[in-house]
């Protein structure tokens, strides 16, 4: 096992490196803050083309998470562990005792939750190796659980308060488009079907598109198309990156809402949305249900006070908009200002 820890700049961040042939264990913990508490992110397991893009995007994860912890008012600061997909068949349980025993190395300054490409199976071989591992199931007696539903519950919230400030209606009636309809779509889905919300939805995975569609008798469109479909609500929930300078001009719902972490391309594409009079709901505002679960088994919180605190993602959404219009900037912009201010780090461009 190789590790190796680099810190630096004004937000005392490491870079602790994975690397475990053994096992097959490659990827990075990016700790981007820890100044409100230990930071606590996802562990997500994804093919990447080159070290440099996994580094990158471990990078922007973790100080999404920042962000994101820091406006849901958690006393946690932001991290993110990045591992390669090995391209090889690989012993899924070892290569993730191995990330555990790294993990472990970083004495807690970094708690992992399960995320894109792993799941609680992979949380609970890590938890073999140590204890800095969050969202395991009930069974085990640890904190957490699978944090999907809350999420999806958040995203819906604040989808029906901001559908209702722009529109002063119910979401019932409302063509909502959601992209990807995995964990915390399909959930979304079920939700906004109760609202009277009439669906359109992709999925790379046609079947699971196809139950869903049979399900909630909704419209199937393709990944790409569903970005322009005529609706209310765009929810992205599948990928990041996907509102970009190709997809931007072509989008037709007013209101963006949706699950999916970095649906931004690039910073810079808030203020194309803002051009385009298209309200968009910053991800790490809106996808916080599931942080705040994991944040609120650890303090031994009960349910109730975990839909009170989700139910404040809806209202931060519109503090976020209200934010955004005084200070004419986008909307991703006026999040990172608020929740900069909360770790005491106004951003150089904030007024
Ligand atoms: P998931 O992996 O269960 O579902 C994603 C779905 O999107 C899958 O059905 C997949 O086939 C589909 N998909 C992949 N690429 C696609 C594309 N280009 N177009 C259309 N569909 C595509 O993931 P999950 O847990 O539902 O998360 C969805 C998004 O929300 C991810 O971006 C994740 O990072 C984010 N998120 C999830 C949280 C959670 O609690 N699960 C918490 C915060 C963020």
């Amino acid at each position: 096992m190789v590790h190796s820890a680099l810190e630096w700049d004004d937000f005392q961040e490491i870079v602790h490196i994975i690397d475990d042939p053994r096992s097959g264990a490659k990827g990075v913990v990016v700790v981007h803050s820890t100044a409100l508490g230990p930071a606590v992110g996802g562990c997500r397991l994804a093919p990447y083309s080159s070290d440099a893009a996994l580094m990158r995007d471990a990078m922007r994860l973790a100080r999404e998470m920042t962000y994101k912890n820091a406006l849901a008012g958690l006393p946690f600061g932001g991290g993110k562990a990045v591992l390669l997909q090995p391209e090889a068949p690989f012993d899924r349980a070892a290569l993730f005792r191995a990330v555990g025993e790294s993990l472990e190395l970083l004495e807690g300054r970094y708690i992992a939750v399960q995320e894109v490409g792993t799941d609680i199976a992979d949380m609970q071989n890590i938890a073999k190796r140590t204890s800095y591992v969050a969202g395991l199931d009930r069974k085990a007696r640890r904190a957490g659980g699978d944090p999907s539903p809350w999420t999806a519950l958040g995203v819906f919230k604040a989808m029906e308060l901001a559908h209702f400030h722009l529109h002063g209606r119910s979401l019932a009636g409302a063509r909502v488009a959601v992209q990807g309809v995995g964990r915390v779509g399909q959930i979304l889905c079920e939700l906004l079907s109760v609202a009277g919300a009439r669906l359109i939805v992709a999925d790379t995975n046609h079947r699971r598109a196809q139950a869903i569609a049979e399900r909630f008798r909704a419209q199937i469109l393709s990944a790409d198309a569903i970005l322009s479909a005529e609706a209310d609500i765009l929810a992205p929930c599948a990928v990041g990156g996907v509102l970009n300078c190709n997809s931007i001009a072509a989008i037709r719902a007013p209101l963006i809402c949706g699950a999916a972490n970095s649906q931004l391309a690039h910073k810079e594409d808030g203020e194309e949305l803002r051009a385009r009079g298209i309200a968009y709901a910053p991800d790490y505002v809106v996808n916080a249900g599931g942080m705040i679960n994991i944040a609120a088994e650890h303090r031994g919180a009960s349910q109730q006070m975990v839909r009170r605190d989700i139910d404040a993602i809806a209202e931060r959404v519109i503090m976020v908009f209200a934010e955004s219009d005084r200070r004419s900037i986008a909307t991703n912009r006026a999040a990172d200002a608020m929740a900069r201010e909360i770790i005491g780090k106004p951003s150089s461009w904030a007024a």
